[in-house]
């Protein structure tokens, strides 16, 4: 089934302090946007966030939800960045909900909540959503053929929690060729299994085909380039940590991230895995 609340936390509660050592301050944890060879991952990722909240048509009187909002850092972005004065989240990480709590964002509202069981206060004039689609689909489920079927229903309750022609700036890991040798494909394996258990990346044929129902495509970027650039970085700066990671959290923390960043680098270099950014506008 699609992955449990307890399959999501294994792969965001082993401590916020873990994660902040090695992602950016803000603690965005999904592709970055380089504009250039000389940007930082800081500047990336608001390029990111800035490009999601114009897919979504954000202005400072928008409401607009992030679904799968992290540890906050687009919604931060969204109310203090691009001056939208009042955005709502939902995670189903209850480490993320908390640090998003202490940040006392101004105008920001979150949950700890399945996306199947929030009930919406009022009607949204935008939606974000960043790799959160990637935990919806179980192996098990893309074997069954459910992976469509799934995904679709995503796209068709989010479509009914927005005004008549709202937009949807979406972001989502992808799934694409499949690594030749044994190695490769138990490190793939690997971080399936004990990083991110439960979840499948979504092909962008299988994400086209589940959106259309609802959602008319206006933009479509792929990303794989720049999320071999962000992994790069996270891997970079989580070596630096070694030591006090190895103190804090133990040897086997450090070698299995050790071990998924290093092949998310190889993922996206050899073209295992990609990433794209949509613009979905609201059929009527
Ligand atoms: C890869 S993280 C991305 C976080 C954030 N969007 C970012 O850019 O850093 C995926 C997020 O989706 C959330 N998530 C996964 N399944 C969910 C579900 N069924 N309902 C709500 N949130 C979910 C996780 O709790 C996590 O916050």
């Amino acid at each position: 089934m699609t992955s449990t609340q307890a399959e999501v936390e294994i792969g965001y509660d082993i401590s916020n302090e873990f994660f902040r050592l090695w992602l950016d301050e803000r603690m965005h944890y999904t592709s970055a946007v380089y504009e250039n060879d000389k940007q930082s991952l800081e500047q990336a990722q608001i390029n990111k966030c800035r490009i999601l909240a114009g897919f979504a048509e954000a202005t400072p009187d928008s409401l607009i939800l992030d679904i799968g909002c992290g540890w906050g850092a687009n919604l931060e972005y969204l109310v203090l960045g691009h001056k939208v004065k009042r955005a709502h989240g939902i995670t189903l990480s209850r480490q993320q909900h908390d640090e998003i709590m202490q940040r006392k964002l101004p105008g920001v509202t979150t949950w700890c909540v399945d996306y199947k069981d929030f009930v919406p206060p009022e009607k949204y004039d935008g939606l974000v959503s960043i790799e959160m689609i990637d935990h919806l689909v179980s192996p098990a489920q893309q074997q069954e053929g459910l992976a469509i079927p799934i995904y679709r229903e995503y796209f068709n309750k989010l479509a009914q929690w927005v005004k008549p022609g709202g937009h949807f700036g979406f972001q989502a890991i992808l799934r694409n060729r499949v690594p030749r040798t044994r190695k490769d494909l138990e490190d793939l394996k690997f971080t399936a299994d004990v990083i991110f258990p439960g979840g499948l990346n979504p092909r962008l044929e299988e994400l086209v085909a589940a959106a259309g129902q609802s959602w008319e495509i206006l933009q479509l970027h792929t990303r794989r380039t720049d999320y071999g650039r962000t992994t790069a970085e996270w891997l970079r700066r989580m070596q630096l940590h070694e030591k006090t990671i190895r103190a804090k959290w133990g040897d086997t923390v450090y070698d299995n991230y050790d071990r998924y960043l290093s092949t998310c680098v190889r993922a996206f270099k050899n073209h295992w895995s990609g990433d794209v950014q949509m613009k979905l506008r609201r059929i009527d």
